[in-house]
């Protein structure tokens, strides 16, 4: 279920911290690309960022100008370049010099050149769970930065290729400003040196990764008390980074996925069972990690709140999903109000990285979305069948 004002104002909130600035905010689609919230999404004048041949289908479809489209991925197939150069992107941001080679290749069959940005690795720990950090030399991501000199001198020598800028994404659900401000550090540092060197920089693109509130988003005497993970990614990206990329005089872009969706969503959830053995209460519910993955794979943390909020004693609960296997769970340990069965729980911040990581694991359809408008409610994906499975 997500809210559509919620959507829109974190949108209007990002594009207000740009005002005045030549650039260009690209949605990450792969965050959440329910076809009627990109739609929305490219309402609000954003760009998008696609990471796949379907993502960028999706996001033509939703309204999105190809101009306003940038391609990422470290793994980008022939066809999808293909498919990507015909429509002509606005941008494809490379990270191998094979990558190079194959759209030089692709863009002169086409009778066509394409504009790049070099993702560089800056190897730069930006704290959080491994799995989402994108920057460390070890990582697959990006060419390493100290090789952008010379990969983009001899891209430029290429016919097919219009270097364009540079491209850095740390990681996920980053959460302090240092991170942030140390790249955007190296990376006005390089385009200084990639001028000096003879390469034209048009263009920044600084990434995603702005971490959200996931902790005590919702607070009530009667709920168990959570100490909130504040973080106002804005507030740091006006004042600490934004004043240092635009020292490049690039257009600055930056590619946010969850914080734009993340607190749109909720994850609704029966209780079917109330079950208590000689070690654990257990709650188990009818979604699970099929349905979100974040906790089972992340560890990730996700407030959960009673539909109803009564004044029923506290108790610690592991809240479970129906599959079978003991890594499915939404929360472990976690206080919450006695809840019995036929109760509903909102897993709350679920916009992000929900619906497109679930699965059809143990046969299990993917769940119905609907979007909240004031009192509106429209289906904007219908429940799975069975049938379709
Ligand atoms: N740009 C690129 C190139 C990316 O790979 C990503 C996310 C983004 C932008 C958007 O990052 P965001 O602003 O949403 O942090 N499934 C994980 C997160 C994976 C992020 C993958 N890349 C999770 O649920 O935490």
């Amino acid at each position: 279920m997500y809210r559509k004002r919620s959507i829109i104002d974190h949108c209007r909130h990002i594009e207000n911290v740009f005002e005045g600035c030549d650039h260009l905010t690209y949605y990450a689609v792969k965050a959440n690309s329910n076809r009627e919230l990109l739609r929305l999404i490219s309402q609000e004048g954003l760009g998008a960022d696609i990471g796949s041949k379907g993502e960028l289908y999706l996001a033509l479809e939703s309204g999105f100008s190809a101009q306003r489209i940038t391609f990422s991925g470290v793994g980008k197939r022939e066809d999808e370049i293909a498919y990507a150069i015909d429509r002509d992107i606005g941008a494809f941001n490379v990270e191998s010099k094979d990558e190079i080679e194959l759209l030089d290749q692709v863009a002169k069959r086409a009778g066509r050149s394409a504009r790049i940005l070099l993702r560089l690795n800056l190897d730069i720990d930006a704290g959080g769970h491994g799995y989402i950090s994108t920057s460390l030399r070890r990582n697959k991501f990006g060419v390493d930065w100290q090789q952008a000199v010379s990969v983009l001198k001899w891209a430029q020598t290429l016919r097919h290729i219009d270097v364009r800028g540079i491209h850095s994404h740390l990681g996920s659900q980053i959460t302090k400003a240092e991170p942030f401000v140390t790249s955007a550090r190296i990376l006005v540092d390089l385009i200084k040196q990639l001028r000096r060197e003879g390469v034209i920089i048009h263009e920044l693109d600084f990434g995603g990764g702005f971490g959200v509130q996931y902790r005590g988003f919702v607070s009530h005497p009667q709920l168990p008390n959570e100490e909130p993970d504040v973080t106002n990614f804005a507030a740091i990206l006006a004042k600490d980074i934004l004043p240092l990329l635009k020292e490049s005089g690039c257009c600055i872009s930056i590619q946010p996925g969850r914080s734009i969706i993340a607190h749109a969503g909720v994850l609704l959830v029966k209780v079917l069972y109330h079950k208590e053995t000689a070690e654990k209460v257990f709650v188990v519910v009818d979604g699970g990690m099929n349905d979100l993955i974040r906790p089972s794979l992340y560890n990730a943390y996700h407030q959960i709140v009673p539909l109803e909020i009564s004044g029923a004693p506290h108790e610690k609960t592991d809240v479970v999903g129906p599959l079978c296997e003991s890594g499915d769970w939404l929360a472990l340990d976690r206080m919450l109000p006695r809840v019995d069965c036929g109760d509903y729980l909102a897993i709350m911040c679920a916009g992000a990285y929900g619906y497109v990581l679930s699965s059809n694991y143990n046969g299990r359809p993917r769940p119905a979305e609907v979007l909240i408008d004031g009192g509106k409610c429209t289906l904007i994906r219908e429940r799975e069948t069975i049938e379709e499975l």
